[in-house]
C-alpha cells in the first residue's frame, strides 16, 4: 500500500537498519521493485527524479503507473519525488498524490536554500508529505565525480532546526552515477551528523559503495539509501545478456529478463540494509 516516508524511516531505524530507495525510470522498474517488497516482506521508496520527469517530458504518466503498482502492493511503498530543483515540479507531485519529496536546493547559496526549503516543507506538511532536504552537495550530477564534498554536523543541524524537514541528505563521501562500487564512505563523520541531527540521515550515490561500506553505513546512522546505477547497471548487463544468448524483436523477452534481474538484485539490498543477511 502506498505510505509516508516518516513511519517507514522510523521502523527501519527501530529495527536498526535502513530502507532500500530505488530510481524510477520505466514502468517495469517499479515492477520489480514491488516484486522485491513483496518476496523480502519488506517496505520500499520508489523514487522518480527531476531527471526522469525530464526525459519522460511529464511527471503525470510515470507518477500513475508508480501510484498504481505502489497500492497493488502488500508492503509499504513510499512513492517519492527525488532530486526536484523546480518548485512547479514539487507542486505537480503534491497534487498528484505522492507521499514524499525531495526539494533539492543544495546548489543553491546556504540562505537561499534554506528560505526555499522551509516554503517546501510548510506546502508539503500541510498536505501530510514528508520533505528530505540536501546540504553540502554530493557531487557527481552532472557527470563530474566530486567525492571530497562533507556535510559539518553543526550546520546539518542548525539547518534541520530552521527548515523542518523530515530526512537529510549528507555527503560523506559518495559520488552519483559511479558504475564501480569503489567509493570509501567516511563512517565516522555519519556517526558525528546522526549523533547531532534528530531527523533520519539519507546516502545518495549508493551504487558506487560495495556491499560492506553500506552496512557499515547503516549501522553508523544512515536510514535511507538511495541506489540507482547499479540496478541501471543490473538492468542492462541483464537485458544484452538476453539478447546476445537468442535475438529477438519481442520486447517483452528482453525487458522481462531485465525486470527479473532488477527484483533480485533489488530483493537482495532491500535485506542488506535491514542488516538481515549478514547471519
Ligand atoms: O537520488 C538518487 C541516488 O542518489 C542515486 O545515486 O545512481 O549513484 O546510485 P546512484
Ligand atoms: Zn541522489
Amino acid at each position: 500500500a502506498l505510505s509516508a516516508l516518516t513511519p517507514v524511516l522510523t521502523e527501519a531505524r527501530r529495527s536498526g537498519g535502513a530502507v532500500a530507495a530505488f530510481n524510477v525510470i520505466q514502468v517495469e522498474h517499479a515492477e520489480a521493485y514491488a516484486v522485491a517488497a513483496e518476496r523480502s516482506s519488506l517496505p520500499v521508496v520508489m523514487q522518480i527524479s527531476e531527471n526522469c520527469v525530464r526525459w519522460h517530458g511529464s511527471l503525470k504518466p510515470i507518477a500513475a503507473a508508480t501510484l498504481a503498482i505502489a497500492e497493488a502492493c502488500s508492503q509499504p511503498v513510499v512513492v517519492h519525488l527525488d532530486h526536484a530543483e523546480s518548485l512547479d515540479l514539487v507542486d505537480e507531485a503534491v497534487r498528484l498524490g505522492l507521499t514524499s519529496v525531495m526539494f533539492d536546493g543544495s546548489r543553491l547559496p546556504d540562505d537561499e536554500n534554506r528560505e526555499a526549503t522551509r516554503r517546501v516543507v510548510a506546502q508539503c506538511h500541510a498536505e501530510g508529505i514528508s520533505v528530505e532536504a540536501e546540504l553540502g552537495e554530493v557531487g557527481g550530477k552532472d557527470g563530474v565525480h566530486a567525492p571530497g564534498a562533507r556535510t559539518d554536523p553543526g550546520d546539518a543541524a542548525r539547518f534541520v532546526a530552521d527548515t523542518g524537514v523530515d530526512a537529510l541528505a549528507v555527503a560523506v563521501g559518495s559520488s552519483h552515477a559511479m558504475t564501480e562500487r569503489v567509493a570509501v564512505l567516511d563512517t565516522d563523520l555519519v556517526e558525528r551528523i546522526a549523533a547531532e541531527v534528530a531527523v533520519p540521515l539519507v546516502l545518495h550515490g549508493s551504487s558506487g559503495v560495495p556491499d560492506d561500506g553500506l552496512t557499515a553505513a547503516v549501522r553508523a546512522g544512515m536510514t535511507k539509501v538511495n541506489i540507482a546505477t547499479h540496478l541501471n547497471r543490473v538492468w542492462t548487463e541483464a537485458m544484452v545478456h538476453r539478447l546476445e544468448e537468442s535475438p529477438t524483436v519481442d520486447t517483452r523477452k528482453y525487458l522481462g529478463a531485465a525486470r527479473d534481474a532488477v527484483a533480485d538484485e533489488a530483493e537482495r539490498l532491500l535485506h542488506l540494509l535491514r542488516l538481515l543477511a549478514e547471519g
